[in-house]
């Protein structure tokens, strides 16, 4: 169906004078879909929202020791511990193929220190390709930074302070689940000038092994996503977005367009779609297809209309 006359855009940075606007609200999550080019052949890259790609730190990483994935019910656990390629080779080798996109790439950065985190965001100014940053405070699967930035709201503002005193590029906050009250980290990382905040990272979490008598990852601990954490995520974006003055991106166990729309409901300007890319590579696309299918049908003509329809 052709759907040309509905307005899915979405500005992410209204207060920031680069912006950040996407054609639709549909992204990628971070660590789910590579860095958008292992796609290129199977879906049509240039009619999602945005990329992000997999979280970035100064130096190439190889992860955690394996086994990192195991399913669950209605999820899955990771303990990837943030493998990557390094900041220098994704300027080298993966920005000058996104600069040839019209979708907008955003490139999540991760650091086990506040000085790993603005020394990578440094090389990432106005490099061709790179339309924004998603400072992963929330990963669960490291033993130094990660979660810890994102635990305490005056360390994740300090972070997000430092960041945006050293970058015009807009500035996404991603924030996680296992902490006391996410609300007082998304008005921290407000007031230390995010342009967006995005949630949530993954549960923490275990899976056993019984034959073996022993932790089925080889982290013993990992990140739970997927259908299970629906629930819980939609909770803390109808917190967040109620609490807050920018926009706010929901994650958290989307499979279908009507999880999306919940999404919206509660507050999110956007969405991220994670683990289900794992499932279909196609998941964001028939969810895109599936929210302009139910706003036609619903006579809605702009997505802004939907969004926050069940904040209080
Ligand atoms: C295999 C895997 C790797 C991930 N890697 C990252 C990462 O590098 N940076 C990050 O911020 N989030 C990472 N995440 C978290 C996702 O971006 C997302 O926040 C989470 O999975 C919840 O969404 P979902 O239920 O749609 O998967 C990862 C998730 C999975 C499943």
């Amino acid at each position: 169906m052709i759907y040309d006359y509905l307005d899915c855009t979405v500005q992410l940075a209204p207060s920031n004078t680069q912006g950040l606007v996407l054609n639709n609200p549909l992204m990628t999550a971070s660590g789910t879909f590579g860095y958008g080019i292992e796609y290129g052949d199977l879906i049509d890259i240039e009619s999602l929202g945005a990329i992000i790609c997999k979280g970035t730190t100064l130096m190439p990483r190889e992860g955690n020791s394996q086994p990192r994935l195991i399913e669950t019910a209605s999820g899955l656990l990771n303990s990837i511990g943030l493998e990557n390629i390094g900041v220098d080779a994704v300027i080298r080798d993966k920005a000058p193929v996104w600069a040839k996109w019209r979708v907008p790439v955003i490139v999540n950065v991760a650091g086990q220190t506040i000085d790993e985190y603005t020394e990578v965001v440094k090389k990432l100014e106005g490099v061709i390709g790179v339309s924004g940053i998603e400072l992963n405070i929330s990963c669960p699967n490291v033993t130094a930074g990660g979660m810890q930035f994102g635990a305490d709201s005056k360390i994740a503002a300090k972070l997000t302070k430092e960041v945006k005193n050293i970058t015009g590029l807009p500035i996404i906050v991603k924030l996680g689940p296992n902490v006391t009250d996410i609300t007082d980290i998304a008005v921290a990382v407000e007031e230390a000038g995010a342009d967006a905040i995005s949630l949530i990272n993954t549960l923490k979490g275990m899976a056993i092994d019984l034959k073996a008598q022993r932790p089925c990852l080889g982290n013993i601990s990992g990140g739970l996503s997927g259908p299970a954490i629906k629930p819980v995520a939609l909770y803390m974006v109808y917190e967040v977005a109620n609490a807050v003055h920018i926009p706010v991106i929901g994650c958290g166990g989307i499979i279908c367009a009507m999880d999306a729309l919940e999404f919206l409901a509660c507050g999110a300007s956007a969405v991220q779609v994670g683990t289900a890319n794992l499932l279909n590579p196609h998941a964001t696309i028939n969810i895109l297809e599936g929210i302009k299918e139910f706003m036609s049908g619903n006579n809605i003509k702009s997505l802004r209309e939907i969004v926050g329809t069940c904040l209080p």
